[in-house]
């Protein structure tokens, strides 16, 4: 939360205890959260033990899952596959746990996407890295000394990330081209000022979101990519499928194929990356070419990407209470939607699957 969330908390009924240095890395000392009325702890045992709503950014850690109090609620993006041995002591504990990824994505939650929020700012902050290891311009500039051409910039994965990338790069005066897999996306990429690249490959999953792509198909897209990158000064590939690995869409051999000083910006580095030779965090050089993993892509703006996820928890946290307690409403399909465990029940039916089977692995 930022403070001004605080704020907004409090007037609205709730009492608010902030981890000590929690805003620090975005630019809110102790003491604006003072300044909001909230209580700042070092002692965040006892803060919580007290609480109707722990609220963080990232799922409880196996050690945070066994000190928290039971009965207790909880919320933040959860990843519930890489969540599982804590999800488990909070069953225990007769937790309710509710997880910013599994919002539904409809018209009445946009307020409360957080999914959504921080993809805009990583996408944003994809198109800087990329301009700013780029050795050129992005615009095109016509100076007494010469023209200069644009940037040709190649964004795959065009969601919510994808699209502000392309919005970024555009401002900045790069001709941008664009590839997915859904067809929806086309007129999207368009509407920003990018050329879609269809490749024939269609892969439109449940949701609004992709599917994964059979080895044929995966092969068939890396094949008729190849061209498009190698001519790209700059690729920004953002690809997702909810609960799988990011797909490989650039390979060894393609980053190959670039031109010296050419960039590849991989922002789904942190779930396995798009590109083969991505290493999270780091820069890696291939033949001239450099490969930027970007680690955590929202902690690179963090003052924005906490106002964001502030509001987003904001709204959320509005559908929790009832008649001035916290008593959330269950058949409100966001609501519903969002929660993994009520009182210690796993209500996520995918994730309900996970849990059984990591209990007969550890049993077997
Ligand atoms: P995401 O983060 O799950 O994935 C990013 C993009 O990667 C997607 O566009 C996906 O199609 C693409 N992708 C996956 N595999 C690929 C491959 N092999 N090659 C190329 N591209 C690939 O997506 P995000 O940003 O979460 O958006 C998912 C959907 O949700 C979209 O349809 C979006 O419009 C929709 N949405 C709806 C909202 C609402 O109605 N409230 C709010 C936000 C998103």
């Amino acid at each position: 939360m930022v403070p001004d969330g605080v704020k907004r908390l409090m007037s609205s009924g709730w009492e608010v205890t902030i981890e000590s240095s929690a805003g620090a890395a975005a630019s809110f000392p102790d003491s604006a959260y003072e300044a909001a009325g909230a209580t700042v702890t070092e002692d965040l045992d006892s803060a919580s033990s007290g609480a109707d709503l722990v609220v963080k950014v990232n799922a409880l850690t196996l050690d945070e899952a066994r000190v928290f109090p039971s009965d207790t609620a909880v919320l933040s993006f959860l990843q519930p596959a890489a969540s599982l041995e804590s999800l488990n002591e909070l069953v225990k504990k007769r937790s309710t746990v509710f997880s910013f990824d599994l919002l539904p994505r409809i018209s009445r939650a946009q307020g409360m996407d957080a999914l959504s929020s921080q993809a805009t700012v990583s996408g944003y902050r994809a198109a800087l890295v990329g301009a700013e290891h780029l050795g050129k311009f992005f615009p095109m500039f016509m100076t007494a000394a010469g023209t200069v051409p644009p940037a040709k910039v190649l964004v795959m994965g065009v969601g919510v990330a994808g699209l502000q990338a392309i919005a970024t790069a555009r401002r900045l005066g790069a001709v941008v081209r664009a590839y997915d897999v859904r067809s929806a996306a086309k007129e999207e990429a368009e509407s920003l000022g990018a050329t879609f690249v269809d490749l024939g490959v269609s892969a439109e999953g449940s949701g609004g979101y992709a599917r994964e792509l059979s080895e044929e198909e995966q092969q068939k897209q890396r094949d008729a990519l190849s061209a498009e990158v190698a001519v790209s000064d700059v690729v920004i590939t953002t690809a997702a499928v909810p609960g799988r690995a990011a797909p490989l869409l650039v390979t060894r051999e393609m980053v190959e194929g670039m031109s010296q000083g050419a960039i590849v910006v991989d922002m789904a580095a942190d779930s396995g990356g798009n590109c083969e030779v991505t290493e999270v965090g780091k820069v890696v050089e291939v033949d001239g070419v450099s490969v930027v993993g970007m680690e955590n892509p929202p902690s690179g703006m963090a003052t924005h990407a906490s106002f964001l996820y502030s509001r987003n928890v904001l709204n959320f946290v509005g559908l929790l209470v009832r008649d001035g307690s916290m008593n959330p409403d269950f058949n409100d399909e966001i609501v519903l939607g969002t929660c993994v465990v009520r009182d210690g029940q796993v209500v996520h039916g995918p994730t309900s699957d996970l849990i059984a089977d990591s209990r007969a692995e550890g049993s077997s």
